[in-house]
């Protein structure tokens, strides 16, 4: 039977047990349930996992996109009962943060160059945001394992830095996007596209798919990419990443590992995918 707690104290962890731990907003899907599998598969039948619901306000630029953010515990808390989860964690605001919210009031971490570009260059004080809640989750959970989705691929990123850099005694499981039957990545914010914009989000994932199968150097790709994209989308940004997103691939080169990486508007819907680079001529 699944558990619905929301104070920390009770997070309690019995000795000898492995945990895996996803934490989310909520809005379940289908990307979410991905990581419940995946953490059940890390802990096997007699691990916990823990899953966490909680709109964290510090990750948002404006008051008004975590007001209008989607809220829907009764049917996650559903959800993670028939995927067999054991511990659903959702904290109210004052428990996360009882000191107060703004930087000036608690101590945050700074993720450090990764988190100023791409989205970090969009969205500033996003990753600082995203980075302190899941220190504070990991610390109050303590799980063995926590999963992430790809889709969210520079979030995993910069999780998997801090972990690294900060000694956090965790592994960070990466998980596939799940992709909706016509390629578009699954997001809590597709609830917001019109049936109309609904038909130009397509053109992400098909841009991405035809900078994959095009045989040629960076340049290339990205323009197969673009000539896919729906004139309805604002592009923020499409480029070619090495994998850890360290840097930008120079669009002479001619390689087959990296990430392509794509953000954009789609009336007043951010969208985000990405998806790796691969072999075209490969035989795998
Ligand atoms: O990806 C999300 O849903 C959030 O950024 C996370 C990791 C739960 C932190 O609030």
């Amino acid at each position: 039977m699944t558990k619905l707690i929301h104070v920390s104290r009770e997070l309690e962890k019995k000795i000898g047990v492995v945990r895996a731990f996803i934490p989310t907003m909520g809005a379940l899907h289908q990307g979410h349930l991905d990581l419940v599998d995946e953490a059940r598969a890390l802990v096997g039948d007699n691990g916990e996992v823990v899953v966490s619901i909680f709109v964290n306000p510090t990750q948002f630029e404006h008051s008004t996109d975590v007001s209008q953010y989607p809220r829907t515990l009764e049917s996650d808390f559903a959800q993670c009962e028939a995927r067999g989860v054991d511990i659903v964690f959702a904290p109210t605001v004052e428990e996360m943060y009882p000191e107060g919210m703004g930087t000036e009031e608690h101590v945050s971490v700074q993720p450090g160059p990764l988190g100023s570009v791409l989205e970090g260059a969009d969205r500033p004080g996003h990753f600082s945001g995203v980075l302190t809640i899941v220190a504070k989750l990991l610390n109050l959970v303590q799980p063995e394992f926590t999963t992430f989705g790809e889709k969210d691929y520079q979030q995993l990123a910069l999780i998997s830095q801090m972990v690294q850099q900060l000694n956090f005694p965790v592994k960070v499981v990466g998980v596939q996007t799940r992709r909706e039957s016509d390629g578009l990545a699954m997001s809590s914010r597709n609830a917001f596209l019109s049936p109309e914009q609904r038909i130009h989000a397509v053109s992400i994932s098909r841009a991405l798919y035809a900078a994959q199968g095009i045989e040629g150097n960076i340049d290339v790709k990205l323009s197969a990419a673009r000539a896919v994209l729906s004139g309805e989308i604002e592009t923020s940004y499409l480029v070619a990443m090495t994998n850890d997103l360290s840097s930008e691939l120079d669009g002479t080169d001619d390689v087959h590992e990296g990430r392509l990486l794509f953000a954009g508007l789609l009336g007043s819907t951010r969208l985000i995918d990405n998806m790796p680079i691969v072999n075209v001529n490969s035989s795998e």
